[in-house]
């Protein structure tokens, strides 16, 4: 899909992005310092360093330093969103109009289900403060295209795919025949499975109409082929041990636990003995200093993340124990971002994977 993006709507991409950077590269160093400060003076006077997340709000939340950068985080996160869909409106119809054009001869295929009912947890959501959600503008897909980039400054590749391939170097090599990625969002982190499983047949699902439709068209550009469909991952229509790997991308994290349950429990009836679940989100709170996770937590109440917390404080490898995979691990792989990270110095993905026994000995 061609966009054109004029050079006054790119200025304030520019100017939306540089405020990020200076919130990160400049504003969370300081941050960084100024707890030190603080955390050393208190142990000082009470013996006791912060332990706990609620221990470092006592320490920071006071700061004008900490309030500063979050009332400039959350602003930035807005005007991202602002600035974006301000840069659409003129060719809005036209935009639509080639999203819903079919192709010739497309590789793949995309799949819509009008009647698929859209669970409360999601409906309510306008995740990471997309005016509409993923759902509620039929330029969804193409909005979440353009803001991610700003979002995360660049650091993900020109593809925005760095998770994609974190997720398939945390693999184990096996010839992967048929692969499902569950919340597949447009798809930028799917392509890498293609890239690296040329013989598989590779299927996104997602429940939302906007972010699939960009999803096949953005595909296609890049001559990828991959099947998508309207299906919730909580339940999907697709037939037991259908899959050799069930996989996922940030998709945990935007759910309550209750649908990280069910969803847990799908991908295992969804795949083949021997077959491997592996899950991709942020690391969970206990493997982080009390620091780090009071920043990351930060999201749930202001970046509209309401799920985020209890995902973080989950015990994820237990419920796949629980629903019966085996050799269950987390595998922890540091991002190309490294010491530039986003919170507080360092960025790690964190795999959690486990295989549905009764294999073939592949
Ligand atoms: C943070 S986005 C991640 C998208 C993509 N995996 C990526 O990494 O770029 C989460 C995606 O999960 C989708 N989603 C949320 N709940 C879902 C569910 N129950 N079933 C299928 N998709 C879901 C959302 O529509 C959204 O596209």
């Amino acid at each position: 899909m061609r966009v054109e993006i004029s050079r006054t709507h790119q200025a304030y991409f520019d100017f939306v992005e540089g405020v990020k950077a200076y919130i990160a590269e400049r504003l969370m160093p300081q941050l960084g310092q100024l707890y030190q400060q603080k955390a050393a003076a208190q142990a000082a006077l009470t013996g006791r360093h912060p332990t706990t997340i609620e221990d470092v709000a006592r320490v920071l939340e006071p700061t004008r330093l900490y309030r500063f950068s979050r009332c400039l985080q959350r602003i930035s996160q807005e005007m991202m969103w602002t600035v974006v869909y301000r840069a659409l409106e003129p060719q809005r119809e036209a935009l639509i109009a080639e999203l819903k054009r079919p192709l010739e001869h497309p590789l793949g295929e995309v799949h819509l289900d009008p009647n698929l009912e859209l669970p409360e947890y999601y409906r309510r959501v306008e995740f990471h403060l997309q005016p509409g959600s993923y759902f509620g503008d039929e330029l969804a897909g193409l909005a979440y295209d353009l803001a991610v980039p700003i979002y995360v400054l660049h650091r993900y590749g020109p593809e925005n795919d760095e998770m994609g391939w974190a997720l398939v170097s945390a693999l184990p090599k096996r010839p992967y025949r048929r692969i499902l990625d569950m919340g597949c969002g447009i798809g930028q982190k799917t392509l890498p499975l293609v890239d690296a499983f040329p013989e598989a047949e590779v299927i996104g699902i997602d429940l939302s109409a906007p972010m699939l439709l960009y999803a096949h068209k953005r595909a296609e550009a890049r001559g990828k082929r991959v099947t998508f469909a309207q299906q919730n991952a909580e339940r999907t229509t697709f037939p037991d041990e259908s899959f050799d790997l069930v996989c996922s991308t940030l998709l945990l994290h935007e759910l309550p636990e209750s649908a990280i349950r069910r969803v847990i429990a799908e991908s295992y009836r969804l795949l083949n003995p021997g077959g491997v679940c592996a899950h991709l989100d942020l690391p969970p709170y206990r493997e982080q200093s009390p620091y780090n996770a009071f920043l990351m937590d930060w999201d749930t109440k202001h970046n509209n993340e309401p799920y985020w917390s209890s995902f973080h404080h989950m015990d994820l490898p237990a419920l796949y124990r629980e629903v019966g995979f085996h050799n269950v691990r987390e595998i922890p792989i540091t991002s190309r971002w490294g010491e530039e990270g986003f919170y507080t110095g360092t960025f790690s993905y964190w795999v959690t994977l486990g295989e549905k026994g009764g294999g073939m000995g592949r």
